[in-house]
């Protein structure tokens, strides 16, 4: 017998389908034409390009965090920890995807900003609608930052419903109550509509779960929320950091401060008890 004939023919792969009457299935689901023609450049500077497609990839971030937040609110409603834990850690992946973003934009010279930057008018990723709804999930709620939405109803809609809406964490903290944990009626029947203020009952909780040990549903739920905490903390700093690189201490475009405002911003706490009641524990 000779050597080759040992072997089986091996047919050739088949070629991907080319033909289509219309739009192809890809674009039907994906949209791709529709997503890479919203890039309307406001300037002749090709820096813009990154700093635009940077912006519009942050907001699909935002878009899918928000989902998986109000995915993981939802199942704890209905005390399904397990479709919760999984929303929640997703999440984690998606938030370092969207810190790595950051790459592009993290070395802008002043220089380099200042090309495009007086075409932003008064433009600033302040008026972010999506962000703000990440922000109201993590129970930063402030109904002032409903305002720059009012001339956009849907828009407007959307955040004033998640204004009134349980965050995720007076979800987790309602899950916890349930759990037999003393989390004092105040907090869950607080105005959900207002800012989640700390409070030492809570973190008392929190130092109770963590005694408990470190696999139990409560315990696991506890160090997801920190590691979302502790990206969501690295995203405003790296935005710091992005920011006084790129225009040091001048007023922002949209009417702040600029760095002195970002800086106040990003001393915020997400899920405050999480980081205080680790020195009790
Ligand atoms: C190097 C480029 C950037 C600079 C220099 C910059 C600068 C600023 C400044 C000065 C503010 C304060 C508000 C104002 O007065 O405008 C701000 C807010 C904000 N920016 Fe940027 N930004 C940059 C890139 C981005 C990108 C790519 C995004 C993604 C969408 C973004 C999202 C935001 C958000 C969400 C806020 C509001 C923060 C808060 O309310 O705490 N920024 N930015």
């Amino acid at each position: 017998m000779s050597q080759k004939a040992q072997f089986r023919e091996v047919p050739e792969p088949e070629t991907p389908h080319l033909d289509f009457a219309g739009t192809t299935p890809y674009e039907d689901y994906v949209r791709a034409d529709v997503l890479t023609h919203l890039q309307h450049l406001l300037s002749d500077d090709p820096g813009e390009m990154v700093f635009l497609v940077t912006s519009q990839v942050m907001e699909l971030w935002f878009t899918v965090l928000v989902h998986e937040w109000e995915t993981a609110a939802h199942a704890l409603r209905a005390d399904d920890v397990p479709t919760a834990i999984n929303a929640l850690k997703r999440s984690v992946r998606e938030l370092e995807a969207l810190n790595a973003s950051w790459k592009p934009l993290a070395r802008l010279t002043p220089a380099q900003f200042n090309s495009y930057r007086g075409a932003l008018g008064e433009g600033s990723g302040f008026q972010s609608a999506m962000y703000r709804r990440m922000e109201f999930l993590l129970g930063e709620k402030s109904a002032s930052m409903l305002v720059p939405h009012r001339g956009v109803p849907r828009v407007h809609a959307e955040l004033e419903k998640a204004l009134h809406e349980p965050g995720l964490y007076d979800e987790v903290l309602r899950f916890l109550a349930r759990r037999g944990h003393a989390v004092p009626d105040a907090v869950l029947r607080r105005d959900v509509s207002r800012r989640y203020e700390p409070s030492p009952e809570v973190e008392a909780v929190w130092a109770a779960v963590y005694a408990g040990g470190e696999h139990t549903e409560p315990a696991r739920l506890g160090e997801v929320l920190t590691d979302i905490a502790e990206l969501v903390w690295r995203w405003r700093n790296d935005h710091l950091l992005a920011t006084r690189r790129a225009m040091g201490a001048k007023p922002g475009t949209g009417g702040s401060a600029g760095v002195a405002w970002l800086e106040k911003r990003a001393r915020q706490t997400v899920f405050p008890e999480l980081w205080t009641a680790r020195s009790y524990v």
